[in-house]
């Protein structure tokens, strides 16, 4: 969960808005929701980001890093065979959504839609932003997988 108050101070619009809420509904691994998954992810971006000194527009990080996976559905009430095409469309609808509620500009949008990489192959990070959530939303996801459990 976020902890500093500079990242809540940037999220907080988007936190309170209904929408962002609505990914409480949906888990994204073991017992985590996509909500906390998310912020787990904004959170790591932030420590990544102070840790290295890389100097990233924080709003473009962590807006980005929060709506990354903004697709608004349960990945696992889908059937096997269509799980495989949600890794590589999630993005893209993530981003779809994302710029239905919110104002976003270009480089927001990039950082959402390039988080896959490198299993979309064609969308590779290029700016700073869009490298650090693509690194923390994989450290986030291995972690929950590895070490939350389902109830
Ligand atoms: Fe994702
Ligand atoms: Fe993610």
């Amino acid at each position: 969960m976020i902890t500093d108050t500079e990242v809540k101070e940037i999220l907080s619009d988007y936190i309170s808005d209904s929408k962002v809420q609505e990914m409480k509904l949906y888990i994204q691994h073991g017992c985590v929701s996509t909500y906390e998954h998310c912020n787990n992810v904004a959170q790591l971006s932030y420590k990544i980001d102070k840790k290295l000194s890389l100097h990233s527009d924080l709003n473009v990080l962590l807006v980005g890093a929060l709506l990354h996976d903004f697709y608004l559905y349960d990945w696992h009430n889908h059937k096997k065979e269509e799980r495989l095409p949600h890794g590589f469309t999630h993005a893209r609808d993530a981003c779809k959504n994302a710029v239905k509620y919110f104002d976003l500009d270009d480089r927001t949008k990039r950082v959402i839609s390039c988080h896959m990489w490198p299993l979309t192959l064609r969308s590779l990070p290029k700016a700073k932003e869009e490298w650090i959530v693509c690194l923390a939303d994989k450290c986030v996801s291995l972690q929950e997988t590895l070490f939350t459990r389902h109830h």
